[in-house]
Protein backbone atom coordinates (compact mmCIF):
# COMPACT_ATOMS: atom_id res chain seq x y z
CA UNK A 1 0.00 0.00 0.00
CA UNK A 2 1.75 3.51 -0.98
CA UNK A 3 2.25 5.46 1.88
CA UNK A 4 0.70 8.95 2.73
CA UNK A 5 2.30 12.11 0.88
CA UNK A 6 4.29 13.37 3.80
CA UNK A 7 5.46 9.96 4.87
CA UNK A 8 6.64 9.33 1.41
CA UNK A 9 8.14 13.08 1.27
CA UNK A 10 9.91 12.41 4.98
CA UNK A 11 11.02 9.37 3.79
CA UNK A 12 13.08 10.35 0.88
CA UNK A 13 14.32 13.50 3.20
CA UNK A 14 15.79 10.92 5.59
CA UNK A 15 17.31 9.09 2.38
CA UNK A 16 18.39 11.81 0.75
CA UNK A 17 20.90 12.43 4.08
CA UNK A 18 22.02 8.66 4.25
CA UNK A 19 20.59 8.66 7.69
CA UNK A 20 19.56 5.14 8.90
CA UNK A 21 16.31 4.49 10.37
CA UNK A 22 17.29 3.57 14.04
CA UNK A 23 16.56 7.38 15.21
CA UNK A 24 14.24 5.64 17.35
CA UNK A 25 16.74 3.72 18.94
CA UNK A 26 19.21 6.40 18.88
CA UNK A 27 17.65 8.81 20.84
CA UNK A 28 17.19 6.09 24.16
CA UNK A 29 20.41 4.39 23.82
CA UNK A 30 22.87 7.22 22.82
CA UNK A 31 24.15 9.18 25.89
CA UNK A 32 25.99 11.31 23.72
CA UNK A 33 22.23 13.22 23.10
CA UNK A 34 21.09 15.85 25.02
CA UNK A 35 17.72 15.52 25.81
CA UNK A 36 15.43 18.91 26.20
CA UNK A 37 12.08 18.02 27.30
CA UNK A 38 9.72 20.86 26.30
CA UNK A 39 6.11 18.78 26.28
CA UNK A 40 5.15 19.83 29.36
CA UNK A 41 5.70 22.15 32.38
CA UNK A 42 3.79 19.18 34.42
CA UNK A 43 6.95 17.10 33.45
CA UNK A 44 9.61 19.16 35.36
CA UNK A 45 11.24 17.37 37.98
CA UNK A 46 11.72 18.40 41.75
CA UNK A 47 15.35 19.85 42.40
CA UNK A 48 17.41 18.34 45.54
CA UNK A 49 16.70 21.39 47.34
CA UNK A 50 13.07 20.58 47.29
CA UNK A 51 13.75 16.89 47.80
CA UNK A 52 15.60 18.01 51.17
CA UNK A 53 12.69 20.65 52.41
CA UNK A 54 10.11 17.87 51.74
CA UNK A 55 12.48 15.33 54.12
CA UNK A 56 12.80 18.08 56.70
CA UNK A 57 9.54 19.51 56.86
CA UNK A 58 7.77 19.22 60.09
CA UNK A 59 4.49 16.77 59.47
CA UNK A 60 1.27 16.15 61.27
CA UNK A 61 -2.20 15.07 60.33
CA UNK A 62 -4.09 17.19 57.99
CA UNK A 63 -7.37 16.10 58.32
CA UNK A 64 -7.04 16.61 62.08
CA UNK A 65 -5.73 20.12 60.85
CA UNK A 66 -2.90 19.52 62.41
CA UNK A 67 0.15 19.89 59.73
CA UNK A 68 1.94 22.87 60.66
CA UNK A 69 3.67 22.74 57.33
CA UNK A 70 0.61 22.82 55.56
CA UNK A 71 -0.90 25.11 58.25
CA UNK A 72 1.65 27.74 57.13
CA UNK A 73 1.23 26.93 53.30
CA UNK A 74 -2.70 27.78 53.45
CA UNK A 75 -1.96 31.01 55.66
CA UNK A 76 1.21 31.80 53.08
CA UNK A 77 -1.40 31.14 49.82
CA UNK A 78 -4.69 32.32 51.46
CA UNK A 79 -2.98 36.07 51.50
CA UNK A 80 -0.61 35.68 48.12
CA UNK A 81 -4.17 35.26 46.51
CA UNK A 82 -6.21 38.16 48.92
CA UNK A 83 -8.34 35.21 50.13
CA UNK A 84 -10.10 34.55 53.81
CA UNK A 85 -9.08 30.74 53.80
CA UNK A 86 -7.52 27.78 51.69
CA UNK A 87 -7.21 24.01 51.42
CA UNK A 88 -4.58 22.04 49.97
CA UNK A 89 -5.53 19.15 47.52
CA UNK A 90 -3.95 16.78 45.68
CA UNK A 91 -4.33 17.80 42.00
CA UNK A 92 -5.43 20.86 39.62
CA UNK A 93 -8.32 18.39 38.81
CA UNK A 94 -9.24 17.44 41.80
CA UNK A 95 -9.46 21.70 42.84
CA UNK A 96 -11.45 22.45 39.85
CA UNK A 97 -13.79 19.90 41.12
CA UNK A 98 -13.93 20.71 44.35
CA UNK A 99 -14.31 24.30 43.49
CA UNK A 100 -17.54 23.53 41.67
CA UNK A 101 -19.37 20.80 43.81
CA UNK A 102 -18.63 23.47 46.60
CA UNK A 103 -20.45 26.22 44.69
CA UNK A 104 -23.41 23.96 43.14
CA UNK A 105 -24.99 22.49 46.01
CA UNK A 106 -28.20 21.44 44.63
CA UNK A 107 -29.67 20.41 41.46
CA UNK A 108 -30.63 22.52 37.69
CA UNK A 109 -27.08 24.35 37.79
CA UNK A 110 -25.31 25.34 35.38
CA UNK A 111 -21.91 26.58 34.75
CA UNK A 112 -20.37 29.01 31.94
CA UNK A 113 -17.25 27.19 30.70
CA UNK A 114 -14.88 28.49 27.45
CA UNK A 115 -14.92 25.69 24.65
CA UNK A 116 -10.65 25.62 25.14
CA UNK A 117 -10.30 25.49 28.68
CA UNK A 118 -9.16 22.80 30.44
CA UNK A 119 -12.32 21.95 32.91
CA UNK A 120 -14.24 21.19 29.53
CA UNK A 121 -12.00 19.51 27.81
CA UNK A 122 -9.18 17.90 30.15
CA UNK A 123 -10.90 16.86 33.55
CA UNK A 124 -13.58 14.09 31.69
CA UNK A 125 -16.36 16.16 32.18
CA UNK A 126 -16.27 15.39 36.24
CA UNK A 127 -18.26 18.95 36.57
CA UNK A 128 -21.21 16.68 35.16
CA UNK A 129 -20.79 12.99 35.74
CA UNK A 130 -19.62 13.74 39.39
CA UNK A 131 -20.84 17.22 40.70
CA UNK A 132 -23.72 16.83 38.49
CA UNK A 133 -23.56 20.58 36.92
CA UNK A 134 -24.27 21.61 33.41
CA UNK A 135 -21.83 22.36 31.58
CA UNK A 136 -22.93 25.58 28.98
CA UNK A 137 -19.96 26.06 26.56
CA UNK A 138 -18.90 29.97 25.45
CA UNK A 139 -16.39 29.66 22.43
CA UNK A 140 -12.93 30.91 23.52
CA UNK A 141 -10.76 33.60 21.90
CA UNK A 142 -7.32 32.88 20.69
CA UNK A 143 -6.90 35.20 23.23
CA UNK A 144 -8.50 32.97 26.07
CA UNK A 145 -10.83 35.23 26.56
CA UNK A 146 -14.48 35.05 25.39
CA UNK A 147 -17.15 37.14 24.06
CA UNK A 148 -19.07 39.36 26.55
CA UNK A 149 -21.98 39.78 24.98
CA UNK A 150 -22.18 36.42 24.24
CA UNK A 151 -21.19 35.20 27.92
CA UNK A 152 -24.17 38.04 29.15
CA UNK A 153 -26.83 35.81 27.02
CA UNK A 154 -25.39 32.43 28.50
CA UNK A 155 -26.92 34.04 31.64
CA UNK A 156 -30.51 32.08 32.38
CA UNK A 157 -33.21 34.43 34.07
CA UNK A 158 -34.16 32.56 36.98
CA UNK A 159 -38.25 33.48 37.10
CA UNK A 160 -38.89 30.41 34.32
CA UNK A 161 -38.85 26.65 36.17
CA UNK A 162 -37.89 25.51 32.75
CA UNK A 163 -34.67 26.57 32.75
CA UNK A 164 -31.47 25.45 35.11
CA UNK A 165 -29.98 28.33 37.27
CA UNK A 166 -26.18 29.64 36.15
CA UNK A 167 -24.62 29.34 39.20
CA UNK A 168 -20.85 30.01 37.68
CA UNK A 169 -18.49 30.71 35.25
CA UNK A 170 -15.15 29.28 35.06
CA UNK A 171 -11.54 31.29 33.41
CA UNK A 172 -8.38 30.08 33.00
CA UNK A 173 -5.35 32.17 34.03
CA UNK A 174 -2.97 31.56 32.07
CA UNK A 175 -4.78 29.88 29.54
CA UNK A 176 -2.80 26.87 28.16
CA UNK A 177 -4.98 25.59 25.10
CA UNK A 178 -4.41 29.12 23.99
CA UNK A 179 -0.76 29.17 24.02
CA UNK A 180 -0.25 29.87 27.62
CA UNK A 181 -2.18 33.64 27.52
CA UNK A 182 -2.41 36.03 29.64
CA UNK A 183 -6.24 37.49 30.38
CA UNK A 184 -6.57 41.03 30.65
CA UNK A 185 -7.03 42.61 33.65
CA UNK A 186 -10.09 44.63 31.72
CA UNK A 187 -11.59 41.24 31.06
CA UNK A 188 -11.25 39.59 34.62
CA UNK A 189 -12.66 42.75 35.99
CA UNK A 190 -15.76 42.76 33.33
CA UNK A 191 -16.69 39.02 33.84
CA UNK A 192 -16.84 39.59 37.74
CA UNK A 193 -18.95 42.42 38.03
CA UNK A 194 -21.55 41.45 35.53
CA UNK A 195 -21.00 37.84 37.38
CA UNK A 196 -21.49 39.44 40.53
CA UNK A 197 -24.60 41.77 39.48
CA UNK A 198 -26.49 38.71 38.58
CA UNK A 199 -25.65 36.64 41.50
CA UNK A 200 -22.85 34.08 40.09
CA UNK A 201 -19.72 32.94 41.33
CA UNK A 202 -16.42 33.54 39.33
CA UNK A 203 -13.88 30.86 39.67
CA UNK A 204 -10.34 30.93 38.18
CA UNK A 205 -8.53 27.40 37.00
CA UNK A 206 -5.49 29.61 37.67
CA UNK A 207 -3.35 26.72 37.97
CA UNK A 208 -0.79 29.19 36.39
CA UNK A 209 -1.71 32.21 37.92
CA UNK A 210 1.71 32.97 39.20
CA UNK A 211 2.80 32.90 35.23
CA UNK A 212 0.31 35.13 34.97
CA UNK A 213 0.98 37.57 37.69
CA UNK A 214 5.11 37.63 36.51
CA UNK A 215 3.93 38.48 33.26
CA UNK A 216 1.83 41.28 34.15
CA UNK A 217 3.99 42.32 36.86
CA UNK A 218 1.69 42.61 39.35
CA UNK A 219 0.78 40.43 42.45
CA UNK A 220 -1.08 37.65 41.97
CA UNK A 221 -4.00 39.10 44.57
CA UNK A 222 -4.72 41.64 41.96
CA UNK A 223 -5.97 39.40 39.47
CA UNK A 224 -7.61 36.86 42.29
CA UNK A 225 -9.25 39.75 43.60
CA UNK A 226 -11.66 39.19 40.01
CA UNK A 227 -13.00 36.08 41.05
CA UNK A 228 -14.56 34.01 44.20
CA UNK A 229 -12.49 31.25 44.01
CA UNK A 230 -9.14 30.22 42.71
CA UNK A 231 -7.11 26.93 42.27
CA UNK A 232 -3.29 27.42 42.27
CA UNK A 233 -1.24 24.43 40.80
CA UNK A 234 2.55 23.99 41.76
CA UNK A 235 2.70 20.77 39.84
CA UNK A 236 3.72 22.85 36.87
CA UNK A 237 6.27 25.24 36.38
CA UNK A 238 6.61 24.99 40.12
CA UNK A 239 8.54 21.87 40.00
CA UNK A 240 6.37 19.89 42.72
CA UNK A 241 6.00 16.61 42.45
CA UNK A 242 2.30 16.96 43.49
CA UNK A 243 -0.32 19.75 45.18
CA UNK A 244 -2.85 22.42 44.49
CA UNK A 245 -4.14 24.82 46.48
CA UNK A 246 -8.06 26.37 46.54
CA UNK A 247 -8.18 29.65 48.20
CA UNK A 248 -11.87 31.78 49.00
CA UNK A 249 -13.59 32.96 51.69
CA UNK A 250 -13.86 30.87 54.67
CA UNK A 251 -17.35 29.80 54.37
CA UNK A 252 -16.28 28.45 50.58
CA UNK A 253 -13.03 26.28 52.20
CA UNK A 254 -15.58 25.44 54.96
CA UNK A 255 -18.04 23.44 53.14
CA UNK A 256 -14.87 22.69 50.13
CA UNK A 257 -13.29 20.63 53.01
CA UNK A 258 -16.30 19.09 53.01
CA UNK A 259 -16.38 18.05 49.07
CA UNK A 260 -12.23 17.47 49.32
CA UNK A 261 -13.13 14.24 51.71
CA UNK A 262 -16.07 13.27 49.97
CA UNK A 263 -13.78 12.81 46.49
CA UNK A 264 -11.12 11.38 48.56
CA UNK A 265 -8.75 14.25 48.71
CA UNK A 266 -7.84 14.45 52.25
CA UNK A 267 -4.41 13.49 52.83
CA UNK A 268 -2.56 12.98 56.42
CA UNK A 269 1.06 13.26 56.69
CA UNK A 270 1.69 15.70 53.65
CA UNK A 271 3.86 18.18 55.16
CA UNK A 272 6.18 16.62 52.91
CA UNK A 273 4.19 17.87 50.16
CA UNK A 274 3.60 21.32 51.52
CA UNK A 275 7.49 21.58 52.12
CA UNK A 276 8.11 21.42 48.65
CA UNK A 277 5.52 24.17 47.44
CA UNK A 278 7.08 26.51 50.07
CA UNK A 279 10.73 25.71 48.99
CA UNK A 280 9.06 26.13 45.50
CA UNK A 281 7.47 29.57 46.30
CA UNK A 282 10.79 30.99 47.87
CA UNK A 283 13.03 29.88 45.26
CA UNK A 284 11.26 28.53 41.98
CA UNK A 285 8.45 30.98 41.79
CA UNK A 286 10.86 34.07 41.12
CA UNK A 287 12.90 32.44 38.14
CA UNK A 288 9.26 32.04 36.22
CA UNK A 289 10.30 34.81 34.37
CA UNK A 290 13.25 32.80 33.02
CA UNK A 291 10.80 30.28 31.60
CA UNK A 292 9.13 32.84 29.75
CA UNK A 293 12.14 34.34 28.05
CA UNK A 294 13.31 31.16 26.68
CA UNK A 295 9.75 30.38 25.19
CA UNK A 296 10.24 33.78 23.38
CA UNK A 297 14.20 33.22 22.67
CA UNK A 298 13.06 29.51 21.37
CA UNK A 299 10.14 30.85 19.60
CA UNK A 300 11.99 33.37 17.87
CA UNK A 301 15.07 31.24 16.81
CA UNK A 302 13.29 29.29 14.02
CA UNK A 303 11.52 32.20 12.41
CA UNK A 304 14.36 33.07 10.57
CA UNK A 305 14.82 34.73 7.34
CA UNK A 306 14.71 30.71 5.28
CA UNK A 307 12.03 29.89 7.52
CA UNK A 308 9.35 28.21 5.06
CA UNK A 309 7.15 25.97 7.08
CA UNK A 310 6.32 27.00 10.74
CA UNK A 311 4.38 30.17 11.79
CA UNK A 312 4.40 31.30 15.31
CA UNK A 313 2.56 34.42 16.77
CA UNK A 314 5.08 36.43 18.81
CA UNK A 315 3.26 38.30 20.58
CA UNK A 316 0.92 36.04 21.57
CA UNK A 317 3.54 34.72 23.38
CA UNK A 318 3.15 35.91 26.90
CA UNK A 319 4.31 33.02 29.26
CA UNK A 320 6.13 29.54 29.16
CA UNK A 321 3.76 27.76 26.55
CA UNK A 322 4.14 28.31 22.46
CA UNK A 323 2.50 27.61 19.61
CA UNK A 324 3.28 27.08 16.61
CA UNK A 325 1.00 26.09 13.24
CA UNK A 326 3.12 23.85 10.00
CA UNK A 327 2.21 26.07 6.93
CA UNK A 328 4.00 23.90 4.73
CA UNK A 329 1.30 21.54 3.00
CA UNK A 330 3.34 18.56 2.88
CA UNK A 331 4.62 18.31 6.64
CA UNK A 332 1.92 17.63 9.63
CA UNK A 333 3.27 18.65 13.16
CA UNK A 334 3.72 15.00 14.48
CA UNK A 335 6.63 14.57 11.64
CA UNK A 336 7.51 17.79 12.47
CA UNK A 337 7.95 16.88 16.11
CA UNK A 338 9.73 13.47 15.00
CA UNK A 339 11.84 15.38 13.23
CA UNK A 340 12.77 17.67 16.66
CA UNK A 341 13.11 14.73 18.87
CA UNK A 342 15.16 12.85 16.02
CA UNK A 343 19.18 12.89 15.71
CA UNK A 344 19.93 11.84 12.19
CA UNK A 345 22.90 12.47 9.38
CA UNK A 346 24.96 14.89 9.21
CA UNK A 347 23.40 16.95 12.12
CA UNK A 348 25.59 15.90 14.67
CA UNK A 349 28.79 17.43 13.08
CA UNK A 350 27.08 20.38 11.56
CA UNK A 351 25.79 21.08 15.51
CA UNK A 352 28.86 19.97 17.01
CA UNK A 353 26.33 17.55 19.23
CA UNK A 354 23.40 15.75 19.14
CA UNK A 355 20.20 17.21 20.60
CA UNK A 356 17.34 15.94 20.84
CA UNK A 357 13.49 18.27 21.71
CA UNK A 358 10.99 16.23 23.09
CA UNK A 359 7.18 18.10 22.35
CA UNK A 360 3.83 17.24 21.53
CA UNK A 361 2.09 17.92 17.99
CA UNK A 362 -1.17 19.69 19.21
CA UNK A 363 -3.21 19.24 16.04
CA UNK A 364 -2.17 17.92 12.58
CA UNK A 365 -1.12 21.32 11.94
CA UNK A 366 0.04 22.31 15.20
CA UNK A 367 2.70 21.52 17.91
CA UNK A 368 3.47 22.90 21.82
CA UNK A 369 6.45 23.26 23.29
CA UNK A 370 6.34 24.59 27.52
CA UNK A 371 9.42 25.82 29.05
CA UNK A 372 9.88 24.79 32.93
CA UNK A 373 12.47 24.85 35.91
CA UNK A 374 14.17 21.82 33.99
CA UNK A 375 16.07 23.35 31.21
CA UNK A 376 18.75 25.73 31.84
CA UNK A 377 19.95 28.54 29.78
CA UNK A 378 22.46 26.54 28.22
CA UNK A 379 19.51 23.93 27.54
CA UNK A 380 17.61 26.81 26.10
CA UNK A 381 19.97 27.73 23.51
CA UNK A 382 20.70 24.23 22.50
CA UNK A 383 16.87 23.96 22.11
CA UNK A 384 16.99 27.20 19.85
CA UNK A 385 20.29 25.80 18.22
CA UNK A 386 17.62 22.40 17.43
CA UNK A 387 14.68 24.60 15.78
CA UNK A 388 16.54 26.30 13.32
CA UNK A 389 18.29 23.99 12.25
CA UNK A 390 15.79 21.48 11.53
CA UNK A 391 13.39 24.34 10.35
CA UNK A 392 15.76 25.36 8.10
CA UNK A 393 16.63 21.85 6.90
CA UNK A 394 13.07 20.92 6.45
CA UNK A 395 12.04 24.71 4.49
CA UNK A 396 15.32 23.90 2.15
CA UNK A 397 14.28 20.32 1.44
CA UNK A 398 10.33 21.23 0.82
CA UNK A 399 11.56 24.30 -1.49
CA UNK A 400 13.98 21.78 -3.41
CA UNK A 401 11.45 19.31 -3.90
CA UNK A 402 8.68 21.54 -4.54
CA UNK A 403 8.45 20.17 -8.27
CA UNK A 404 8.73 16.81 -7.17
CA UNK A 405 5.65 17.41 -5.03
CA UNK A 406 4.10 19.21 -7.84
CA UNK A 407 4.05 16.21 -10.19
CA UNK A 408 3.31 13.96 -7.37
CA UNK A 409 0.23 15.81 -6.04
CA UNK A 410 -0.58 15.94 -10.30
CA UNK A 411 -1.07 12.18 -10.06
C1 LIG B 1 -5.04 24.98 33.08
C2 LIG B 1 -5.00 23.67 33.80
N1 LIG B 1 -5.92 23.42 34.73
C3 LIG B 1 -5.93 22.25 35.41
C4 LIG B 1 -4.97 21.30 35.19
C5 LIG B 1 -5.04 19.99 35.93
O1 LIG B 1 -4.01 19.83 36.81
P1 LIG B 1 -3.64 18.36 37.37
O2 LIG B 1 -2.86 17.70 36.30
O3 LIG B 1 -2.84 18.66 38.60
O4 LIG B 1 -4.90 17.68 37.67
C6 LIG B 1 -4.00 21.52 34.21
C7 LIG B 1 -3.00 20.50 33.92
O5 LIG B 1 -2.21 20.59 33.02
C8 LIG B 1 -4.01 22.75 33.51
O6 LIG B 1 -3.11 23.01 32.55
Amino acid sequence: MALPRPFFCLRQLYRTQRASVTWCRLQHTDRSIRIIDLRSDAISKPPQEMREAMMNAEVGDDVFGDDPTVNKLKARVAKMLGKEAALFVPSGTMGNLISIMTHCQGRGLEAIVGDQSHIFLHEQGGMAHIAGVMGSVIKNKPDGTFDITEMKSLIRRRDDIHEPWTRMICLENTHNKCGGRVLPQSFMQEVYEIATENDIIVHLDGSRILNAAVALDIPPSEISQYCHSVQICFSKGLSCPIGSIIAGTNDFIFMAERMRKAVGGAMRQVGILAGAVLYALDNIAPKLIDDHRHARRIAESMLTDKNKIVKIDLDAVDTNIVFGEIIEEGLLAEQFCRRMSDVIGKERVDLGIGISVKMFPYSKKSFRFVLHNNISEEEATLACKKFRYVVEELSDWYSSHQSFREEVSYQ
